[in-house]
């Protein structure tokens, strides 16, 4: 296969590079398109557009494919752990026993917030969005550690920085649920892991603490695995084109805690219970809501349906959807929202219109069912997906500054008026 594509415009053509990554897709590289051709490429929501070459997930749309470090996330969500393959995407490797217990250890160090801080949260109302709450904090943690703003800092200040965000954003996340729940804050706990300390400031009371079902601490810690890293996905272009400003991390990830609460990203696993719970209210009847997704005057999406990449299975939303029935099987819950998600996705895969678009169940479609078998409330299931995917934006951040990549900076086609003289209605000077 040629490493060069041929352009013809007008009467000259133009050698443009193709270049060709370990997994054999293959690019045209553009960089030098504007100065040999004074041609830009047009290509809206960058659907067909790479922005980067990356090293840390793999993806195969056609296949169902995601592989983390070249490792298969069906390998990694049954044997690793959320920490193990954080560790994995950030440096690229995965840890030896005893660098991983290094590794959870410092997390462990670094799990309180400035108490300064914990006022931030006095300020919101309770019925503030978990998503507005943890961007806003995460990002003013920037001015708990001005040394973070320092984009040349050496590599030791930047892992701490990471260290912090690892550790202190599930205190911050369980602390939103206590802000809207009015309970106590709980502080971390060093004697459990990762996901029980969560999973313990969320839940437990003065009163009692809370009972750590292996069971929910395994699934939980799956879930995250889940959604670690996603390759170039909305809120992961966001961290990246932020981080290329040189802002600092802080602001970074604040920024794509921002973008992946949109109902079309990270917030349709609200939106997908949020349907359940309206279709099941309605009687269940699945098909109406079939033909109301296809009605193109009718703004209903089956959430949790479709994907910009995935043009087969979601891999993940398999997975979930094997832990769904385990989950609530070992807990004995019978949710009728996860009937109607079984028979919605019955209905829909044999309905031509989602044949044709090729529009399968995706990790949002089920991850809801478990996150309430957990007793996590609906308006925290984005806060969720934003832990789960925390070392993938890290990871993906860390790429861009250690490739030196460039400010991001797209360009355009202007379709706007044309030069105009300005006429002075209103007599100004
Ligand atoms: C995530 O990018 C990632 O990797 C994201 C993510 C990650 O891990 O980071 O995987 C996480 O964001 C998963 C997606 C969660 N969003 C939803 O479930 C919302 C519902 N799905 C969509 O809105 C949609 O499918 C997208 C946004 C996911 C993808 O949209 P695209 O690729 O821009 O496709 P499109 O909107 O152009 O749709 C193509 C066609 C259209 O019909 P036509 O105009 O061609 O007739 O499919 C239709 C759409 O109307 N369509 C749907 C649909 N999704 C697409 N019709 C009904 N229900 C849907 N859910």
């Amino acid at each position: 296969m040629s490493n060069f594509a041929e352009l013809k415009y007008g009467d000259k053509s133009y050698q443009i590079p193709v270049i060709t990554g370990t997994e054999n897709e293959s690019a045209l590289d553009i960089s030098k398109l504007r100065d040999q051709t004074g041609l830009i490429t047009l290509d809206v929501g960058y659907k067909n557009t790479g922005a980067t070459s990356s090293k840390i997930t793999f993806l195969d749309g056609e296949e169902g494919i995601l592989r983390y470090r070249g490792y298969p996330i069906e390998q990694l969500a049954e044997h690793s752990t959320f920490l193990e393959v954080a560790y994995l995407l950030i440096w690229g490797s995965l840890p030896t026993k005893e660098q991983l217990e290094n590794f959870a250890n410092r997390i462990k160090k670094h799990t309180l917030i400035h108490e300064d801080n914990r006022k931030f949260f006095d300020g919101f109302p309770t019925t503030a969005h978990p998503m507005g709450m943890l961007a806003s904090v995460v990002t003013s943690m920037s001015s708990f550690y001005p040394e973070s703003l320092d984009p040349h800092r050496p590599e030791e200040d930047v892992e701490l920085t990471i260290i912090r965000l690892l550790a202190k954003v599930p205190t911050l996340i369980a602390w939103i649920y206590k802000k809207e729940t009015g309970h106590p804050y709980n502080y971390p706990r060093n004697d459990l892991n990762y996901c029980e300390n969560f999973l313990h400031m969320m839940f437990s009371m003065p009163t009692e603490s809370y009972h750590l079902d292996p069971v929910i601490v395994d699934a939980l810690d799956k879930l995250l695995i889940l959604h670690a890293d996603h390759e170039q996905n909305c809120s992961t272009s966001t961290v990246r084109i932020v981080g290329s400003s040189h802002a600092n991390l802080y602001a970074s990830i604040g920024a794509g805690i921002c973008a992946l609460w949109g109902p079309l990203h990270g917030g349709a696993n609200q939106e997908v219970l949020e349907m359940l719970q309206r279709i099941h209210e309605d009687g269940g009847n699945v098909d109406k809501y079939v033909l109301k997704a296809k009605d193109k005057n009718d703004p209903f999406r089956l959430m949790g349906f479709g994907h910009r990449v995935y043009k087969n299975f979601d891999p993940r939303a398999t997975i979930i959807k094997k832990t769904c029935d385990l989950v609530l099987n070992k807990l004995g819950i019978n949710d009728p929202l996860l009937e109607i998600a079984k028979k919605l996705e019955t209905v829909a895969l044999e309905d031509p219109y989602f044949i044709e678009r090729k529009l399968y169940p995706n990790v949002d479609f089920y991850s809801g069912i478990i996150y309430r078998a957990i007793g996590i409330p609906v308006e925290m299931f984005t806060v969720m997906f934003a832990l789960g995917r925390l070392p993938g934006w890290i990871a993906q951040w860390k790429e861009l500054r250690e490739n030196k990549e460039p400010i991001g900076r797209p360009r355009q086609v202007y379709t706007g008026a044309v030069k105009r003289d300005y006429v002075n209605i209103t007599n100004r000077k």
